[in-house]
């Protein structure tokens, strides 16, 4: 890009800014009005996997914590866990064998976002995607740049591969295709070891948390190790603003666990956050978004049938946790059996069944 084209920032006089005020209308035009319910303090919803990390956070945030510190430290909690295989630590590693992490945060009040995909051998990489928010110009910084910029941030260079994933993936090698000369392993190293490779919609997991403070403030992260065994550079749509999550605290907040890429052709967070600016709950929001996504599985499956199950439903799972900016909280599911946890001031931390489209 020839820079001299570029306008300089400070090139901008306060009167030039007025006059730009004065030409945009600033306040968003309300579509539906959604009725006023009184806020209800702080809340958070998040996967299932958030409930211990809610535990740590939430008191803090009703002490007065900024909801993205409180976000962040839920999630660095699976991060950090080894036998959370879907996040971090310990995450199933890809094709190669390497554990390679998606992550993003977003801040609804100032309406800024910071992600990292494809990072490896970073523990945290939530925390990386805050310092992308917050340090750089840049909403998304990927590969062994987001390696360098965490390096350079003094994040730690650690090995995520823990013996356990490492043995599914083996497992997972090992038992894919009868073509090649790679044997099953003994039954015996099966007991020992109890490593059960996930089938091919089941290879999805990720944390993900938005915090709501009493003041109105909103912020959310999701943090991923993404599909298991997913072909090297694969990204999904938990560092990617409006499929993996979006804020914006004139609507509230909505992220996702599952399939990434439903989420990314639905644009799901940002679906559901735009459908509660237009006065839907949070519940209503997010089985609105199902019922999109399963419309258009039904077209995606006639190229590829294996997204359909013979009843007609998706043959994969996704998740949406919402809340709105009054601290209305739902969890929405393709499938049911499965729970989100949310935090408000009457009930504290808690694990809650999602609301499924189909049981
Ligand atoms: N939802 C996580 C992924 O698909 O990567």
């Amino acid at each position: 890009m020839n820079t001299s084209d570029a306008e300089p920032r400070s090139s901008l006089s306060r009167r030039d800014l007025l006059g730009v005020a004065a030409a945009v209308p600033l306040a968003a035009p309300a579509i539906h009005a959604p009725k006023r319910r009184r806020r209800k303090g702080p809340v958070m919803v998040g996967s299932r996997n958030a409930l211990a990390g809610m535990k740590l956070a939430y008191p803090k945030l009703l002490a007065g914590a900024a909801p993205l510190d409180a976000a962040i430290e839920v999630v660095r909690e699976v991060e950090a866990d080894p036998n959370d295989s879907s996040v971090g630590l310990g995450g199933i590693p890809n094709e190669d064998g390497k554990v390679v992490l998606d992550a993003a945060c977003m801040d609804g009040t100032t309406h800024n976002s910071g992600a990292v995909a494809a990072i490896e051998n970073i523990l945290h990489p939530s925390e990386v995607a805050r310092l992308v928010m917050e340090r750089t110009d840049h909403c998304l910084i990927v590969g062994r740049g987001a390696y360098d910029f965490a390096r350079m941030h003094g994040h730690e260079h650690v090995e995520l591969l823990t013996d356990a994933s490492r043995e599914i993936w083996l497992k997972w090698k090992e038992t894919m295709s009868d073509r090649d000369d790679r044997l099953p392993p003994p039954v015996d190293a099966d007991e020992k070891h109890g490593s059960v490779v996930p089938s091919r919609f089941e290879r999805h997991g990720t944390i993900h948390c938005s915090a709501l403070s009493a003041a109105g403030e909103v912020a959310c992260t999701t943090t991923t190790s993404g599909l298991a065994f997913k072909i090297p550079g694969r990204v999904g749509d938990s560092p990617i603003v409006g499929a993996g999550l979006y804020c914006d605290a004139e609507a509230g907040s909505a992220g996702s666990t599952g399939r990434g890429e439903a989420a990314i052709l639905s644009n799901g967070s940002f679906a559901i956050v735009e459908l509660m600016r237009q006065g839907r709950s949070p519940e209503e929001a997010g089985l609105e978004v199902l019922r999109r996504i399963v419309r258009q599985v039904e077209r995606a499956s006639k190229w590829q049938p294996a997204l359909m199950r013979s009843d007609g439903r998706p043959a994969f799972g996704i998740q949406f946790y919402i809340v709105d900016m009054q601290g209305a909280t739902a969890g929405v599911t393709m499938h049911g059996g499965r729970t989100y946890c949310a935090a408000d001031p009457d009930d504290g931390p808690r694990e809650i069944d999602l609301v499924a489209l189909f049981d």
